[in-house]
């Protein structure tokens, strides 16, 4: 029988020639101090965990994970100290090895505070010229993000843990929010949520435009012993339109269409999305293949992700319903009107419009005669929330700043004409084909 020592021995050979092999590392085979979790005499039992990281059965004995015994380096500590994880070879090596690896030719692998870790490539960003840190924010309905080179702030000595907004009251203002490669280069990613307040966020209206505005403040490291930098503090800001263009995505999976709120100083936008459900609290979406029985209700919820509900809501100034995609200006029935909802022809009731970022709206489901399809398209507006209330149905367009909307659709609500003949009765609104349209006949058929 082989002495465990020899084992060991063996094992060390062995794991030397397939690093060797692979032109990669040597892994580190174990010793006494530090058993294979796969060995079973010297360890038994032994397992990663995440967090915890790898230990024989008894919880103090520190163990080297391998291909038998499985370690995930994104959420475990695979290797004891002064080892480090080889993801390829699933091994702990007593070479320095970055785990997610550095970035190419931008930074080295490093020992700091006993671990491996990326550290800017001081060579790479030595000629680099100061304006070249130049940041850039992208723009979102609900959130600003400024990024920044992790390597150039270094390289000018700026202190990047210490960055923080234009009001610095909360954890949240300072520091960055995550760290991300993009195109070859660490990035440092500060996100600032659209929010009125929210660590000095401030929001201004100039016509049909909102802009919201920060500023990031970077101090220089003040532990080194030259100071080569002037703190950095400079201003971002994101502008959208109020309001919203079309665009309809693919009508059919399920009824969602998308508008785009362009931005500009960013490349950002915030959407808004119209929807139909089913049911009065507006959860369960209505899907293609649902039957709608003519007279049943409908229930059509317009959302924006845009979030600073604080200070703005979503209008719906103007709803048509029409049989087909390109005639809501011909043959189209309106819903909504002004922000009210016209219960006349077609029933439709709001049940809030210009309250929240949410509009709702309810109509009792009709069909144009012959034409099995309902599309609905509707004006949108993000309204700025003032005193009196400008943004509610009884407020006239004229009261409100600025006049210009764009629209958002949907459809087709494929119907599933079923009529009951017990309980339907039929009523042709006449009236609406002699308004709208010498071809349109809208069939209201109400169940009672
Ligand atoms: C085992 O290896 C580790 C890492 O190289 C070392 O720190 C430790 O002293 C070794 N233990 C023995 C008993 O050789
Ligand atoms: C590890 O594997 C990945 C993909 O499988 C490869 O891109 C990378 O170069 C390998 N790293 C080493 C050190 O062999
Ligand atoms: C560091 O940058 C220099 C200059 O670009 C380059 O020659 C060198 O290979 C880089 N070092 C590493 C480890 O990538
Ligand atoms: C840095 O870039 C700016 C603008 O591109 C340029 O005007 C300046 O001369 C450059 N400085 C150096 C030292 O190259
Ligand atoms: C931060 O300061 C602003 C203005 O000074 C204030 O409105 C806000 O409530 C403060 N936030 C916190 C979390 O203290
Ligand atoms: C940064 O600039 C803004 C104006 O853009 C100013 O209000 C703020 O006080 C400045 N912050 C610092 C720390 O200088
Ligand atoms: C804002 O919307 C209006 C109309 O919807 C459009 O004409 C204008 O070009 C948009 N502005 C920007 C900056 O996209
Ligand atoms: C961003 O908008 C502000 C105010 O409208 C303007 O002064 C600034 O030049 C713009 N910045 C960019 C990069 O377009
Ligand atoms: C935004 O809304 C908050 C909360 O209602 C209010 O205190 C603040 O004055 C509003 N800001 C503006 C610029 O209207
Ligand atoms: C409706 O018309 C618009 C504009 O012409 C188009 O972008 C959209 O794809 C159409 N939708 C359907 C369902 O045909």
């Amino acid at each position: 029988m082989l002495r465990p020592g020899m084992c060991l021995l063996v094992g060390a050979l062995l794991a030397a020639f397939l690093g060797e092999a692979a032109g990669t590392t040597t892994c580190f085979a174990g010793n006494a101090t530090y058993p294979a979790c796969s060995d079973d005499t010297a360890c038994a039992g032994g397992s990663c965990t995440a967090s915890v990281g790898c230990y024989c059965v008894d919880p103090i004995t520190q163990c080297l994970p391998s291909s038998n015994v499985t370690c995930d380096s994104s959420t475990t500590p695979c290797c004891p100290e002064g080892l480090y994880w080889f993801p390829n070879q699933t091994c702990c090596s007593e070479e320095l090895n970055c785990d997610p690896a550095c970035v190419t030719g931008k930074e080295t692998c490093g020992y700091a505070d006993g671990d491996a870790v990326c550290q800017c490539n001081n060579t790479a960003y030595l000629h680099a010229n100061r304006s070249r840190i130049a940041p850039t924010v992208d723009c979102r309905g609900d959130v600003m993000t400024v990024s920044i080179s992790k390597c150039l702030l270094e390289r000018f000595q700026y202190s990047a843990s210490n960055m923080h907004l234009l009001e610095n009251n909360r954890t949240e203002c300072s520091g960055p929010s995550y760290v991300d490669i993009v195109n070859n280069e660490r990035i440092l990613f500060k996100q600032v949520p659209l929010q009125n307040g929210w660590c000095g966020t401030t929001f201004s209206v100039q016509g049909e435009k909102v802009t919201y505005t920060n500023a990031l403040y970077i101090p220089p490291d003040f532990d080194l012993p030259i100071i080569i930098s002037s703190a950095l503090n400079m201003s971002f800001s994101c502008t959208y339109n109020m309001t919203m263009q079309t665009s309809l995505q693919t009508v059919l999976h399920p009824l969602i269409g998308t508008v785009t709120l362009p931005a500009i100083n960013g490349t950002g936008t915030a959407q808004a999305i119209m929807a139909a459900y089913t049911n009065d609290a507006f959860t369960i979406p209505y899907q293609v293949g649902d039957e709608l029985t003519v007279g049943s209700p409908v229930y059509i919820g317009i959302m924006t992700t845009f979030t600073d509900g604080d200070n703005f809501t979503l209008r719906a100034e103007r709803c048509v319903a029409a049989p087909s995609n390109a005639s809501y200006d011909t043959t189209g029935v309106p819903l909504i009107t002004d922000g009210c909802a016209l219960n006349q022809d077609v029933n439709a009731q709001y049940v809030s419009n210009g309250e929240t970022l949410e509009v709702r709206f309810k109509m009792d489901t009709f069909v144009f005669q012959d034409m099995p399809e309902v599309y609905i398209r509707c004006d949108v507006r993000l309204c700025k929330k003032q005193t009196p209330d400008v943004c509610k149905c009884s407020s006239s367009r004229a009261g409100r700043s600025g006049g210009a909307t764009a629209s958002l659709s949907i459809g087709p609500l494929d119907l599933s004409v079923s009529i009951d003949v017990n309980s339907g009765s039929s009523t042709v609104v006449s009236s609406l084909a002699v308004l709208w349209s010498s071809l349109l006949v809208l069939l209201s058929l109400r169940l009672f």
